[in-house]
C-alpha cells in the first residue's frame, strides 16, 4: 500500500487527495442519512456481483445485497483503508482496484450492475466513463447513479457553481460543482435512461452541490 500512495500521484496532489479522503466522511455526515431512502430504493434489487465506479470510503457497501460480490475502482489510494474497514465490518467480499474507471479492466457484456454515487462530478473524461461503464454491462444490464449537477442555465446558482468551480476544483478533488451530468447519461447511447430531478435541502450541503439526480441507465 505505501508503494501505491508513493507512485499514485505528485506529492501536492498525493496531499490533496490524502486530506480529500479524510475529511471525506465528516463532510458527507449530514447526507449520508439524508440520501439513505434514496439509495433503499435506487439499489433495491442489486446483482449478486456489482462493480462501483470512485466508492470512495464506502458509502454504499451497506446497500449491497448479503453475499455480494463487490468489485470497486477507486483511484485514489487514500481511501482504500476506510473502505477495506467498512467492508469488513459489513462482511462483504469485496477487490478493489486502484485504477481511474475511464479504462475498466472487464470483458465486453459482462456485468450486470454498475453503480456510482458523486462520481462523474469528479472525473476527468466523464463521456469515455460511461461508454466504458456501457461496454462491459450485459445487454440489459443497469448503471445505477447518483450526482450533483449544474443547476438550470440562467440562474444564479450556476453562475455560483461557475464563479466556484476553481476552488471547488482544487480543495475537492476534481470534482466540478457545475456539470450537464443528465444530458451526459441521456447522450451515452444506453438503450433507456430514467433520471429524477431532487434537491438537497439547506444544510445537509453546500448550496452549489445541492441540484442532483438519480436514475437507471440500461444497456
Ligand atoms: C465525491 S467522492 C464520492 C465517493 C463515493 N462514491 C460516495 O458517494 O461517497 C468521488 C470519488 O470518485 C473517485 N474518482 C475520481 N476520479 C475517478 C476516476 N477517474 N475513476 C474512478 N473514480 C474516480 C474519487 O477518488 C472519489 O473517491
Amino acid at each position: 500500500m505505501a508503494d501505491e500512495r508513493h507512485h499514485c500521484c505528485p506529492p501536492r496532489v498525493g496531499l490533496r487527495k490524502r486530506v480529500f479522503a479524510k475529511l471525506y466522511n465528516k463532510a458527507m455526515a449530514k447526507y449520508e442519512p439524508y440520501i439513505a431512502d434514496r439509495k433503499q430504493v435506487l439499489f433495491a434489487n442489486l446483482p449478486d456481483r456489482v462493480v462501483e465506479i470512485g466508492p470512495g470510503t464506502g458509502a454504499n457497501l451497506a446497500y449491497l445485497p448479503s453475499g455480494c460480490r463487490f468489485i470497486g475502482i477507486e483511484p485514489n489510494p487514500f481511501m482504500h483503508d476506510l473502505l477495506k474497514q467498512r467492508g469488513s465490518e459489513l462482511g462483504v467480499d469485496m477487490e478493489f482496484r486502484l485504477a481511474k474507471a475511464e479504462k475498466l479492466e472487464f470483458d465486453d457484456d459482462s456485468i450486470e450492475a454498475v453503480i456510482g454515487t458523486l462520481v462523474l462530478c469528479s472525473v476527468a473524461e466523464p463521456a469515455q466513463l460511461l461508454a466504458e461503464i456501457r461496454r462491459i454491462l450485459k445487454p440489459g444490464g443497469k448503471f445505477f447513479f447518483i450526482e450533483h449537477v449544474a443547476a438550470p442555465g440562467k440562474s444564479w446558482l450556476r453562475f455560483l457553481q461557475r464563479v466556484l468551480r476553481p476552488i471547488w476544483k482544487f480543495v475537492g478533488d476534481g470534482c466540478h460543482p457545475d456539470r450537464d451530468t443528465a444530458q451526459t447519461i441521456e447522450a451515452a447511447g444506453f438503450t433507456s435512461v430514467e433520471i429524477e430531478e431532487f434537491t438537497v435541502p439547506r444544510g445537509v450541503l453546500p448550496r452549489f452541490v445541492s441540484p442532483q439526480i438519480s436514475g437507471v441507465a440500461t444497456r
